[in-house]
């Protein structure tokens, strides 16, 4: 009998992050400094982030130890499961072997927590209370929320309007764990009111938030900002998923032919598929794809040029996949994918071939995900959702081809709070928004022209 859940115990938890950085064919082209255009150094980071979590941002260590105080925390609910979804095979009808890494089980319910506790552990660290956040979907905030109290910082979260209101729920499990929520765009920030001044009914994106976050953050010394994805250092630290997902699959004799994570800022994708690179820098065959909305098309649609992380152009200058840093993502239920930009190193793989990218509608998105909840049982989150859609329609296409293949993917997150969205798609309420070229040129007419 083959097993359907293929567990780590707790000494074999990675004991370091794996840095791809030490492992990249070629760098990544330096951030620049938003005033000067020059490569920032550390000083230009360090209003806003601790020394270690600067130093891991240019690190080309490739392995670095995971601090003790940290692993304690994940103990609480790493290692966790791999698991066969032998139901949907059924259900599919399909040769192939779909495997999921689920990370829902954390107490967050989602991947986010494996870095909001490393970053909190390194502020505190370097005498940080307070740390400001931005929050999508809610998971990210929720995750800080906890990691904050754990640590006894304080916390206060910008959480983009649409979701506030769509989720009232995520905002009552971030008070529960003390954090301050604060829909966005805000009048607390310059930047908030000044959105708000073109427009009162903004819905807010990420973009955004940042900005609010990152602003408040710079303007005082005991506090600092928080990002729940894009950046170097919080991709190293969801390296757990993917190290974890690569030992279970040797522990069953298995490599995966392809391995699709949803991808909002790039951080649960590149978690579960960096760790498995390496071996295709070294020749294997196997491919690695990033899931993403139609509505908000970064990799699939957007450009490969340097622009700003949040909307106020606060962020160094970064050189990812972007939409333009104003653009505004409909409001589309699966909120922590409407972002404009990519993950510098996940950007970089992509425009040099080592990654794929695949964009679907949400209403297709939604039918796989109810499908998933009535074989496997598991509600998932909205945006976890994109990657079992690319498993479905990769398992399908293996049946129309009759070929065996293992298909892994992330199951980033549980999708509890996210019951207005499967309402609304049970009521035939969900809608396609469609992203235009028109809508690209026009987003990326204030994108900084640089090189
Ligand atoms: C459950 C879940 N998965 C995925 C994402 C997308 O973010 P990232 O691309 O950083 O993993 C989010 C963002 O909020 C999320 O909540």
């Amino acid at each position: 009998m083959e097993e359907t859940k293929i567990f780590l115990d707790e000494r074999e938890l990675p004991q370091a992050w794996y840095n791809i950085q030490a492992d990249l064919p070629e760098p990544l082209p330096a951030p620049l400094n938003p005033a000067t255009r020059q490569p920032v150094g550390p000083q230009d980071l360090s209003a806003i982030f601790p020394p270690d979590l600067i130093a891991q941002e240019v690190s080309t260590e490739r392995y670095i130890d995971i601090p003790g105080e940290v692993l304690d925390i994940y103990r609480l609910w790493r290692p966790t499961p791999l698991c066969r979804a032998r139901r949907l095979e059924k259900a599919l009808d399909t040769p192939a072997q779909i495997y999921y890494k689920y990370e829902g089980v954390s107490p967050a319910g989602s991947h986010k927590l494996n870095t909001a506790v490393a970053q909190v552990y390194y502020n505190k660290k370097a005498g940080i209370k307070h740390l400001t956040t931005e929050t999508g979907a809610g998971q990210w905030g929720t995750a800080l929320s906890i990691a904050c109290r754990f640590y006894g910082l304080d916390c206060t979260v910008y959480m983009v309007r649409v979701s506030y209101e769509q989720k009232p729920y995520r905002k009552a499990i971030m008070e529960v764990y003390g954090a301050r929520v604060v829909p966005s765009p805000s009048t607390e920030t310059e930047s908030g009111r000044r959105v708000l001044a073109e427009n009162p009914d903004s819905l807010g994106s990420l973009g955004i938030a940042i900005s609010e976050a990152v602003e408040v953050a710079a303007g005082r010394p005991d506090t600092n900002y928080s990002l729940g994805s894009v950046l170097n250092h919080v991709v190293l630290h969801q390296s757990v998923i993917g190290l974890e997902a690569k030992a279970q699959m040797e522990k069953i004799g298995l490599y995966p032919d392809v391995i699709f994570g949803c991808h909002g800022g790039g951080s649960n994708f590149s978690g579960l598929v960096f760790p498995f690179l390496p071996d295709k820098f070294n020749g294997k065959k196997f491919r690695a794809v990033a899931v993403e909305p139609t509505s908000c098309p970064t990799l699939t649609m957007g450009k490969y040029l340097y622009n700003f992380g949040d909307t106020a152009g606060f962020t160094p200058l970064m050189k990812m996949y972007t939409l333009g840093h104003d653009f505004i993502p409909p409001g589309i239920h699966a909120g922590g994918l409407r972002y404009h930009g990519a993950s510098p190193l996940v950007s970089k793989l992509y425009h040099d071939g080592y990654i794929e990218a695949q964009a679907f509608d949400q209403t297709d998105v939604f039918k796989s995900a109810v499908m998933f909840a009535q074989n496997e049982g598991i509600l998932p989150a909205p945006e976890s959702a994109h990657a079992i859609h690319a498993a479905v329609v990769e398992a399908l296409r293996a049946r129309e081809a009759g070929e065996k293949r293992v298909i892994l993917f992330g199951l980033s997150g549980h999708g509890h709070f996210d019951l207005t969205a499967y309402s609304a798609f049970l009521n035939n309420q969900l809608t396609n928004a469609q992203y235009t070229q028109e809508m690209l040129e026009e987003g990326l007419k204030s994108v900084p022209k640089i090189g």
